[in-house]
């Protein structure tokens, strides 16, 4: 009997895991739903009855029982890297010629599709996926394992390639299929809830939920991309067929080319072609196709030389401005929003448009009734690029919209305020700051629970979230014993802040991450931080006379207040390590304007990790200002100030430099 179910449990595993691969990877089916379902539902019966033949790697167990609390931090094995940007043909032209004047001239291109979703690496080992991070900072990301097995198109074992090692990684993409994000956004906005801002968004949010059956239930999808090591692939073509004869989704939108007019033919046809894809593109990726050649190229900085982001132009539509409404943020700023007539630009129905003040409103011409063109470029806020019929005269209310207190403007601030340091508005919006993920990281206190908290009058600052009991934590909406004790534990693990997370989690008036990180490695203590004086302050790089007074009347008002009711509820920041000693010690960057190859934080952390040290704010301490694109005034004040400015590529050799 047993040996006949064990056969059975087998061949419909065997069968199930392949009509999987055809639907989901494939997307070719063989049979129908029906037919599927049944097969699963024998599986699952049979499973059932025999729970002692349950395997981890079987497809019933795509969702474990358990749920995994906060997601433990993951070193990658190697760096996961970025890529360089070529915004028209001219910038792919002269990467064309700087490969070709490394390489020779034979060279083939793989052209891949730019897939908008977040980065993910998954480990087997013996076969089996033993791990899911996402990318996190590039060094260190998140092990979201249990919500990545609930992916269909990530196959939970696999034969790997002759040649292959034990224990190899996979890299690609998991994306938030549009039709599914439209659908998704319907059911909050139905239930009350606030609508993702775009399909890369919701497809981050769905990654990091805390019970894997919530990702299971939106059925997000992967394209994978990399293998590494290698094995007996010779080349990114290789790869590709590799990862797709193992089982894992590839895209099938690809081809090769041995000169760059195919490869910008290609980039221009799918400029219309995207809008019939099931997700967003950004650009194409170029890859030099053999991978002797990409070792020859090497890397820069972050990035590899041997590829690059062809990238397409934001996308733009006309709509008509329903309303202007004011929202009030952590520091009481006003900031206006335009509700649109809800129109589809790249396959996402937009809704809203920042304004951002007062003064941009009006140079702009918004007003209610307007015609505008909204554009939407990947993951940034959808933002209004101009009116057709523009009218100044646009004022902010005189009175805060949420608690009616008095809105003031503080020159020489564009900014208008709340001035209500009760408003209820920024109380929701301080409290989660503090457990922002820069912050202090606490997993699960999003807006609607800090809402109940706050209704229910359990929390007026953090100090309150220490206080709070299992019991109060039961009571609140959708809080089941489960939920309610993994936040109960995550409220108690984040007793012990890094310093430097802790002071920006408190919101000090101008300080941002980059110059409490500073302030953190400093001091090291937040005792000696405490009792500084404004001369102290200025001595830290980024810190001018205006913030060291605002830091100063912080700790000695209600800052200092909030900090001692936080170490009486057993609040204990961790001591910082002064910045270790490397190439950079004693230099400090200052970024400003997008950098191509390299996102901001990442290029902070760079000159962090070769002990030098990235501030926000131009000074005439600042020994380097490193400017993008679209630099603006920071950029002038380098220059005022004459500071040496360098742009990205005298940053990269600077950073290639110190590394030897
Ligand atoms: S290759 C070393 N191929 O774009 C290069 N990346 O801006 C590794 N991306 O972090 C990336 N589609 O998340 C590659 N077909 C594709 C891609 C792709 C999307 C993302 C990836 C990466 C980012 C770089």
């Amino acid at each position: 009997m047993s040996a006949y179910v064990q056969k059975r449990l087998g061949e419909l595993r065997e069968q199930i895991r392949r009509h999987e691969y055809l639907y989901f990877a494939l997307d070719s089916p063989e049979i129908t739903d029906a037919q599927f379902d049944a097969l699963y539902l024998e599986l699952r019966g049979l499973e059932e009855e025999h729970p002692e033949l349950v395997t981890a790697d079987s497809p019933t167990q795509r969702v474990g029982g358990e749920i995994s609390g906060q997601f433990a931090k993951v070193r990658h094995r190697s760096p996961m890297l970025s890529l360089q940007n070529a915004f028209d043909e001219e910038e792919i032209r002269a990467w064309d010629r700087r490969v070709r004047a490394v390489v020779g001239d034979q060279v083939t291109y793989v052209c891949e599709l730019k897939i908008d979703g977040l980065a993910m690496s998954l480990t087997y080992a013996g076969g089996q996926l033993t791990r899911a991070a996402t990318r996190g900072d590039g060094m260190t990301g998140e092990d979201v394992t249990a919500n990545v097995r609930t992916l269909r198109s990530v196959p939970l074992t696999v034969r790997p390639l002759d040649g292959l090692p034990e224990t190899f990684e996979v890299r690609g993409e998991v994306y938030f299929p549009l039709a599914e994000f439209e659908k998704l956004n319907r059911e909050m906005e139905a239930a009350g809830r606030p609508a993702f801002m775009n399909p890369r968004n919701a497809g981050a949010g769905s990654v990091r939920q805390l019970d894997p059956r919530i990702t299971a239930s939106r059925n997000l999808q992967t394209f994978m991309y990399t293998l590494d090591p290698a094995g007996p692939a010779r080349s990114q073509w290789d790869v590709l067929e590799g990862l797709q004869a193992m089982g894992f989704r590839v895209n099938p939108n690809r081809a090769r080319f041995e000169s760059i007019e195919g490869v910008i033919d290609f980039h221009s046809q799918w400029h219309e072609r995207r809008h019939h894809l099931d997700h967003d593109i950004d650009g194409v990726v170029v890859k030099v196709d053999s991978h002797d050649q990409q070792l020859e190229l090497g890397f820069v900085a972050r990035s590899p030389r041997w590829a690059i982001a062809f990238k397409y132009a934001a996308e733009q539509a006309e709509t008509v401005v329903e309303d202007i409404v004011c929202y009030v943020g952590r520091t009481g700023v006003l900031t206006p929003v335009a509700h649109l007539r809800p129109v589809v630009v790249a396959g996402v129905t937009i809704r809203n448009a920042s304004l951002h003040n007062e003064q941009l409103v009006n140079e702009k011409g918004v007003h209610v009734g307007a015609t505008v063109t909204v554009q939407r470029a990947g993951d940034v806020i959808p933002e209004v690029v101009s009116v057709r019929d523009p009218q100044p005269g646009w004022r902010m209310p005189a009175r805060c919209p949420v608690c009616g207190g008095e809105v003031v403007r503080e020159e020489p601030y564009v900014a208008h305020r709340c001035i209500n340091p009760f408003c209820p508005a920024q109380r929701l919006e301080r409290l989660r700051h503090y457990a922002s993920r820069g912050a202090v990281d606490i997993d699960g206190l999003g807006y609607s629970t800090l809402q109940q908290l706050i209704d229910r009058e359990l929390v007026k600052d953090p100090s309150d979230f220490y206080r709070l009991t299992m019991d109060q934590l039961l009571g609140l909406e959708r809080f089941a014993e489960k939920s309610a004790e993994n936040l109960y534990k995550r409220l108690q693990d984040s007793r012990t802040p890094q310093l430097g997370r802790f002071l920006y989690g408190l919101g000090i008036p101008q300080v941002g991450e980059a110059t409490a990180n500073l302030l953190a490695a400093d001091f090291g203590q937040l005792d000696r931080l405490r009792s500084a004086g404004e001369a102290e302050l200025l001595a830290v790089e980024g810190v001018g006379p205006s913030m060291a007074r605002e830091i100063s009347h912080f700790f000695q008002g209600h800052g200092g207040e909030l900090i001692d009711r936080l170490l009486e509820v057993g609040v204990r920041p961790q001591e910082s390590a002064r910045t270790a000693p490397g190439p950079l010690s004693g230099k400090t960057f200052v970024f400003t304007g997008t950098l191509g190859g390299i996102t901001r934080p990442e290029a902070e952390e760079l000159v962090r990790s070769l002990g030098g040290k990235a501030a926000s704010g131009v000074s005439s301490k600042t020994d380097y200002v490193v400017a993008g694109e679209a630099a603006g005034s920071k950029l002038e004040k380098a220059h005022r100030l004459k500071v040496s400015v360098i742009d990205e590529a005298a940053f990269q050799r600077l950073i290639d430099e110190s590394r030897r």
